[in-house]
This record gives C-alpha cells, sequence and structure tokens, in this order.
C-alpha cells in the first residue's frame, strides 16, 4: 500500500488538499535548467543524457517539493527512434522527415527496434526511481498518436494540424498505417518506461481538439484505449493519465471510453464544467490557467483557491491548463503551492 498522493487522487480518494505538479515544470523558466542545458549542448543532447535528464527532473522538485516528477524527456523521441530525422531549430520548434508517401513510411523501423535509441530514457527512469524522494510520485509520458502524427507528417508543428488533417482525408490507409504504428511502438515505450520505474504513465494529445466528431473517436479515443488497455494487461493496476488537449465535449464520457484512471483539463473549460461533466467519472487533473505563472498577485490566489474549491467534491490533482511558459517566475510558482496548501 501506498500514500503517495498523487496515487491515492489516481485511485479516487478525495483530499483535503489535492496533490499538485506542472506540466513543463522542468523548464526554461527556471534558471537552473537552463544551466543543465547549456552543459547539455542542446535539447536532445540534454533528453538523451540519463545523468543531466534526471539532473533537470530533480531540480522542481528539489525547488518546490511537487508531488510528482515528470520524467525529462519529448513526443518526439519516439518518432526519431522509428527513425526520423529530428532537430530543433533555434527559436522555432522541432522539424522533422515528413512521412507524405508508402516509401516514406515503408523507410520507418518496426515497434520493436526502437530501444537502443532510447535506451538512455529507460537509464533516466531508473536513476529518478533510486533517487526521488519515497513521498514524490514519478510520472512517465508519451504523445499520443494523432499529435505524434501530426509532427510527423508535417516536418514541424502546424497551427491548424492541416497536413495531418490532409493525409487523414486524403490517403486514409496510410494516415491508419502511421496510427497503428504509433500505438504500437507508444505501447512498448511505455511499458519500458514502467519496467524501468515509472509509476504512472500520461498520455499527452495535445492537438485532440482538432479532431472532431468520428475522427475523434477513431484516432483520439481508439488509440488512447488500446494503449491503456495493453498496458494494463502487462502491468495491472498502472494508473493511465490520458490528455485530449481542447476535446470540449470529447472530455465528456472520456474516462469510461478509454479506461484512463485520470483526465487532465486544459484552459478551454472551467473548473465547474470539469467537474459537473468529467469529474462526475473518476479523477481529473488541471487547470489553471499558466499565464497566472507569468502574472501572479492576488489574481493567482484567487484562482488556486477557486479550481481546488471547485474540484474538491472529488479526486483531483490540481495542475496547470497546459505547459508553464518560459517567461513565467518561479516566485509565483511558489505562491501557488503555497495558497494550494493553505489550510491544510
Ligand atoms: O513536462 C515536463 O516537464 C516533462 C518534459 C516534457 C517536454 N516536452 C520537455 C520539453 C514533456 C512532457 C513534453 C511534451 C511535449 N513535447 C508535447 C506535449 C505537451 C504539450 O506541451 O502540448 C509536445 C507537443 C512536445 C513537442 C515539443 N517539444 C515542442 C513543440 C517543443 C518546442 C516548443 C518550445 O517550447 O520551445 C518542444 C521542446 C521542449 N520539450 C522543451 C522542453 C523543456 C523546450 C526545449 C528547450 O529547452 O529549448
Amino acid at each position: 500500500m501506498t500514500d503517495k498522493t498523487i496515487l491515492k487522487a489516481l485511485k479516487g480518494e478525495v483530499q483535503k488538499v489535492p496533490p499538485i505538479w506542472m506540466m513543463r515544470q522542468a523548464g526554461r523558466y527556471l534558471p537552473e535548467y537552463r544551466a543543465t542545458r547549456a552543459e547539455a549542448g542542446d535539447f536532445l543532447s540534454l533528453c538523451y543524457n540519463s545523468d543531466l535528464a534526471a539532473e533537470v527532473t530533480l531540480q522542481p522538485i528539489r525547488r518546490f517539493g511537487f508531488d510528482a516528477a515528470i520524467l525529462f524527456a519529448d513526443i518526439l523521441l519516439l518518432p526519431q527512434a522509428l527513425g526520423a530525422d529530428l532537430w530543433f531549430a533555434t527559436g522555432e520548434g522541432p522539424r522533422l522527415s515528413t512521412i507524405q508517401s508508402d516509401a516514406d513510411f515503408a523507410a520507418l523501423k518496426g515497434k520493436d527496434d526502437i530501444h537502443d535509441t532510447l535506451a538512455p530514457v529507460y537509464e533516466t527512469v531508473r536513476i529518478l526511481s533510486r533517487e526521488l524522494p519515497k513521498e514524490t510520485t514519478l510520472i512517465g509520458f508519451a504523445g499520443a498518436p494523432w499529435t505524434v502524427a501530426t509532427y510527423m507528417i508535417a516536418g514541424r508543428g502546424t497551427p491548424d494540424q492541416g497536413p495531418a488533417h490532409a493525409l487523414r482525408e486524403g490517403n486514409t490507409a496510410l494516415f491508419e498505417k502511421v496510427i497503428d504504428l504509433l500505438t504500437e511502438g507508444t505501447i512498448e515505450y511505455l511499458d519500458q518506461q514502467i519496467q524501468a520505474g515509472a509509476e504512472v504513465v500520461k498520455i499527452f494529445d495535445s492537438w485532440a481538439g482538432s479532431l472532431k466528431g468520428e475522427a475523434f473517436e477513431k484516432y483520439a479515443v481508439e488509440p488512447t484505449r488500446k494503449i491503456t488497455a495493453e498496458l494494463k494487461a502487462r502491468h495491472p493496476g498502472i494508473p493511465v493519465i490520458g490528455f485530449p488537449r481542447e476535446a470540449g465535449e470529447g472530455y465528456i464520457g472520456f474516462h469510461s471510453k478509454t479506461g484512463v484512471d485520470c483526465v487532465a483539463l486544459d484552459n478551454s473549460v472551467t473548473p465547474e464544467w470539469g467537474a459537473a461533466n468529467v469529474q462526475k467519472d473518476g479523477c481529473v487533473q488541471g487547470n489553471l490557467a499558466s499565464s497566472h505563472m507569468v502574472t501572479g498577485g492576488q489574481a493567482l490566489i484567487d484562482e488556486v483557491r477557486h479550481v481546488r474549491e471547485a474540484f474538491s467534491k472529488g479526486p483531483h490533482i490540481f495542475n496547470l491548463g497546459h505547459g508553464i511558459t518560459p517567461d513565467a517566475d518561479p516566485e509565483n510558482v511558489s505562491l501557488m503551492i503555497e495558497t494550494l496548501r493553505e489550510n491544510a
């Protein structure tokens, strides 16, 4: 039995003070992160340097005492392990070789051929499971197939995921081959993270909101359902957090349709809406606007209390609605945590 607060929330326990962690909690808003990243050379070198990746994962735990640490890595390491070229153009975000034809797809590796590339990530997880404080939960993660596919198909981030939608409509067979390979690869990748010591896994579907209706069911719900079912078959009881960002009405029923233990909510929904429509089915995570980490002050205090209160009747993990931004002030993170834990 465990008394880790995150695991209790994931089992459905309602706690007086919800546990807290923060998306992108290791990141550029922290001077110690920027220093370690400079030591590593660049972002991808940091991801593949197990000692330094473990170090940046631990930095926000030491500074703020979050209840969970999230493995430091990136959702685009899986496409790289499948054979896509990947690089980060400074100030412009990720770049990858594109998938536009059967020949591009045929050049990729199989789902079982990813582990040589990803071995340093599993080593980071092993280091963390030794070094984290006993009360801190270790979260592993991967991108959801649709979100990863949007980057693989376009070769970059896009405002509207246009190239991925074009392939989905124009060459559905090829598109579905990409989704299936990513679904299978994600299962193997997360399986290894769990074997190495991840206690929870989170599936980031950052672009789920651009899938509507039947497409949302087929390419957001179904892959997350398959991944969750297979991981739970291999690792009974492993908790899974789903994040179909900006899913809107798609959030309703997401627990039962996919089998995830927790649904992470973004800022396109209010806490009251999330409590009434999603938390009624199980644990939710979220959803303070990350802009408060930049602006701070009384508005931050009021909003932390508001989010906590709105979700106080059910299982809740406090988090932001999306990642903290590089212009955030670490003092505001401390103020968020102090406010959340007041009257504990
Ligand atoms: O949350 C954490 O602290 C864990 C580590 C983590 C990173 N990326 C580190 C990172 C996680 C969970 C991710 C997930 C991720 N990566 C997502 C899904 C979540 C989301 O934000 O919607 C996506 C879409 C990516 C792809 C990605 N990685 C992009 C688009 C970018 C560039 C954007 C930017 O902020 O520059 C990255 C780079 C990245 N991943 C950084 C970090 C800390 C910044 C890299 C740097 O140090 O310059």
